[in-house]
């Protein structure tokens, strides 16, 4: 078996880090061949930055600047300098709650991921459970994409499917996508760094070899 070359992975996250415990705990088991160099959030009190301080991941707060849904261009600056300083070569979003931008995404090309809790193309956007409650549907899930210059439009590189029950609310729903996302996000992005996906367009073929 050929030595495979460690990755080096940057988290970007706004909320609690629940992906990022999964993601680390698959980095820490040696599931996925990474190391995560670096944890930024754009919220001071975010629980992933305090969750990078317990599991010694080096992390720090960037302040987003004053747009509510994107970042600044200066604060856009500092988070590809922080990355590109701590050799980042894959962006995972665990969370982060603003749109990137070409700058950032021409920074890091075709190497940046998000997670998405819906079956994309439906549902894209905030509070995709919701959405999923409201249209009816009786599947929603979660995917895994790489991120274009689009809102939850890139490369689609897997999905989970979740059923949704009659007895459903928001928070129940909510929780149990959340739970397919800590196994779907470990499992991609170890399929990943261990190249075994090759993506060519749209197409994201899976190489089990
Ligand atoms: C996840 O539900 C993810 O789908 C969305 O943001 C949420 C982050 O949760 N993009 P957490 O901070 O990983 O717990």
């Amino acid at each position: 078996m050929g030595d495979v070359i460690q990755k080096r992975i940057g988290v970007l996250g706004s909320g609690k880090g629940s992906n990022f415990r999964a993601i680390f705990n698959s980095i820490r088991s040696g599931e996925i061949p990474a190391e995560a160099v670096l944890v930024v959030s754009d919220v001071k009190e975010a629980g992933i930055l305090e969750l990078a301080e317990k599991f010694g991941v080096e992390h720090k707060y960037i302040p987003p600047g004053n747009y509510r849904a994107r970042l600044s261009e200066e604060a856009e600056q500092g988070y590809i300098n922080a990355f590109k300083d701590a050799g980042a070569d894959w962006i995972v979003l665990a969370g982060f709650m603003r749109v990137l931008k070409s700058k950032f995404l021409e920074a890091f090309p075709e190497k940046i991921v998000n997670i998405h809790p819906s079956l994309l193309p439906s549902f894209p956007g905030l509070r995709a459970w919701e959405q999923a409650l409201d249209y009816r549907v009786k599947y929603t899930g979660c995917t895994v994409h790489l991120v274009d210059r689009g809102v939850d439009t890139g490369t689609i590189l897997g999905q989970e499917p979740v059923p949704v029950l009659d007895e459903d609310n928001a928070t129940s729903l909510h929780q149990r996508i959340q739970e397919s996302e800590w196994r779907l996000y470990p499992k991609v992005l170890s399929a990943l760094m261990n190249d075994q996906i090759k993506i060519i367009g749209r197409n994201a073929i899976w190489n089990k070899d």
